[in-house]
């Protein structure tokens, strides 16, 4: 979903890594472990069992999940993204698998069975049709017994809910914003943050305003944010596509700060 856009994200990302490249561990393991750690606790014995970061963008937590001692390959729809997470893991000593693959064609992009899918955007997946091609893909690159660990609407939740997510989430943060300033040689790239909400979903406006050689232009990638997905259509969604149990697991104190967070788990 949305591959333009995220390569975009991901191109003046890269452009400014010098201002995360010393910090990103912190970012994605903080002192309590985050989604990695929750990751290797869901795995148990780690040992022997490979996992799959699934929306791996520029590679920074399958680096981390390395870190931790996961056998971890990355992929992503993004060429680009997997391009520079292959130059990140190298520029961090160690070397590790990337592969160009969108969710519903796993299967036919790599032979390997996993033991576990780590994917932290598929709630981000605007249709039903594309939930349940890309439950497919998922399904068929994981071990019979094996795991697809994602964030998203917790066991429970309702269509009530999902409308409060949607009021909390649109609280949270402010309606423009500036993220980031960074200059290499002549170029010098400002992003800014614009939120839209609708009724089920909040649009994120990623502005790039980009001064070089004395001219300036803009570069625009918008992100959709579904917040329709609740508990008794994933429930669904994931009968149809042959798993045979979704739970959702809270982690206690190994958010940012000290906070708790839940996963999703789907056992094939
Ligand atoms: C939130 S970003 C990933 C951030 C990354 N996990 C990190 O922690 O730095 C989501 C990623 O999912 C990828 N993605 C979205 N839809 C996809 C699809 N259908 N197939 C493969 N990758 C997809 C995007 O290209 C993007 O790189």
């Amino acid at each position: 979903m949305h591959k333009k856009e995220w390569e975009t994200i991901h191109r003046w990302e890269w452009f400014r890594r010098e201002q995360w490249l010393h910090t990103f561990r912190q970012e994605k393991f903080g002192s309590y472990g985050g989604s990695p750690a929750a990751v290797k606790r869901i795995l148990g014995d780690a040992g022997g069992k490979v996992v799959l970061d699934a929306s791996c963008g520029l590679g920074l937590k399958t680096v981390v999940m390395h870190e931790i001692a996961l056998d971890v390959v990355g992929c992503d729809q993004s060429e680009f993204a997997i391009e520079k997470a292959r130059e990140l893991s190298r520029l961090e000593q160690h070397p590790l698998e990337f592969f160009t693959a969108r969710w519903r064609e796993l299967p036919s992009r790599t032979k390997m069975q996993f033991d576990l899918i780590f994917n932290d955007a598929l709630s981000s997946i605007v249709t039903r049709e594309d939930f349940e091609l890309a439950l497919n893909g998922f399904r068929g690159a994981l071990k019979s017994g094996g795991y697809l660990v994602f964030m998203g609407a917790p066991e429970g939740s309702t269509p009530h809910d999902a409308l409060a997510v949607l009021e909390a989430t649109w609280e949270a943060r402010p309606k423009f914003s500036i993220q980031w300033t960074h200059t290499e040689g002549d170029m010098r790239c400002t992003a800014l943050l614009a939120r839209d909400r609708r009724e089920d979903y909040i649009d994120e406006h990623h502005l790039f305003i980009v001064e070089e050689g004395g001219e300036q232009r803009l570069e625009t990638a918008t992100i959709r944010q579904p917040i329709y997905w609740h508990w008794a259509l994933l429930k669904d969604m994931f009968h149809r596509a042959g798993f045979s149990h979704l739970e959702t697991r809270e982690f206690c104190g190994m958010g940012k700060g000290g906070t708790d967070f839940t996963l999703n788990v789907a056992t094939k």
